[in-house]
């Protein structure tokens, strides 16, 4: 998508946030003039309401184009966080593009429950890391010993990269990042605690997706076989050889499948301790699983 040459009426911020508006409006963009502002506001990297407080401040052509060029984007229907080309995920601000999933609200409860349940000092490692969402926050908010982030697409660990790098300031470990398949990465290392949000989209349910979902997310952080289960149950079944005794296995799951995982867990005889924990909106979204033995 190129940027749209959007005609300026005076050039001022509140005159282009009302030209976004309208170029949303147009293409079915829902609540399209607050989208504008928090559209122009994420482009300057201000706070939301900054482009109503500053409506007469003239931005320079740099700045105009690059809000040309984010409002097209979401015109031709980029969901919000590509458009902008950010996303922000609890503390944090992350770049993403079309080769990460962009981070989501349960996520961030995934982050909580792993720090609900580790200490400082810990070692932990983040399968299918994406834009580094997880690790990058969990590296900020715990002084853990180490974190290690995997991916099995390398584009996504650029992304990744790129974003420790960005955050850097706000780490207090430097996140290490590895690439390959579920925990192939982990070579023969132990970890106290394994956290991982995986594909868990069964093929046939892509039509059920949103388009703004099924036609700009990358396909290999959404979608995986064996009736979206795969990655999920290969993770749950290797993951003891990678924890120490009583290390702890969170994952984000399908809330149609979280019973069926904990099932999985449990006849697997290497958890002592195997428990799914429900969402904000009360559904059944992680699983929390810890190893046998004692730490
Ligand atoms: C649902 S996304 C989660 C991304 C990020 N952790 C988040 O929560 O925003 C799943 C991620 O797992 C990666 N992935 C898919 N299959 C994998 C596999 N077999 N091994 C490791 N990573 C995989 C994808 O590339 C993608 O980045």
């Amino acid at each position: 998508v190129t940027g749209l040459d959007l005609p300026t009426t005076d050039g001022s911020l509140g005159g282009l946030t009302r030209e976004v508006a309208d170029l949303l409006r147009g293409r079915g963009v829902p609540t399209p003039g607050t989208e504008a502002r928090d559209l122009v506001a994420a482009v300057l990297d201000r706070p939301r309401f900054w482009p109503v407080l500053h409506a007469a401040a003239t931005p320079d052509s740099d700045t105009a184009a690059r809000i040309h060029l984010a409002a097209a984007r979401r015109a031709a229907g980029a969901p919000f966080a590509y458009a902008v080309g950010r996303a922000c995920f609890r503390h944090l601000t992350l770049s993403v593009d079309e080769r990460v999933l962009i981070p989501r609200p349960e996520t961030e409860q995934l982050v909580e429950l792993v720090l609900a349940h580790t200490r400082s000092g810990q070692e932990v490692a983040d399968i299918g890391t994406g834009s580094g969402a997880i690790a990058l926050s969990l590296a900020s908010e715990r002084r853990f010993g180490r974190v290690l982030a995997t991916d099995v697409s390398r584009d996504a660990l650029h992304v990744a990269r790129s974003n420790a790098r960005a955050v850097s300031a706000s780490l207090s470990v430097s996140v290490e990042f590895r690439c390959g398949s579920l925990l192939a990465p982990l070579a023969d290392e132990r970890f106290d605690a394994i956290v991982s949000n995986p594909p868990y989209i069964a093929p046939r349910e892509l039509r059920d997706l949103p388009a703004s979902v099924r036609d700009w997310e990358p396909a290999q952080a959404l979608l995986c076989a064996g009736d979206g289960l795969d990655v999920t149950e290969q993770i749950i079944l290797q993951a003891p050889a990678f924890l120490r005794a009583g290390g702890l296995l969170a994952l984000e799951l399908d809330s149609r499948r979280a019973q069926r995982s904990a099932e999985i867990a449990r006849s697997s005889g290497a958890y002592r301790m195997v428990r799914v924990r429900r969402d904000l909106t009360g559904r059944d979204r992680f699983l929390l699983a810890t190893t046998l033995g004692v730490e």
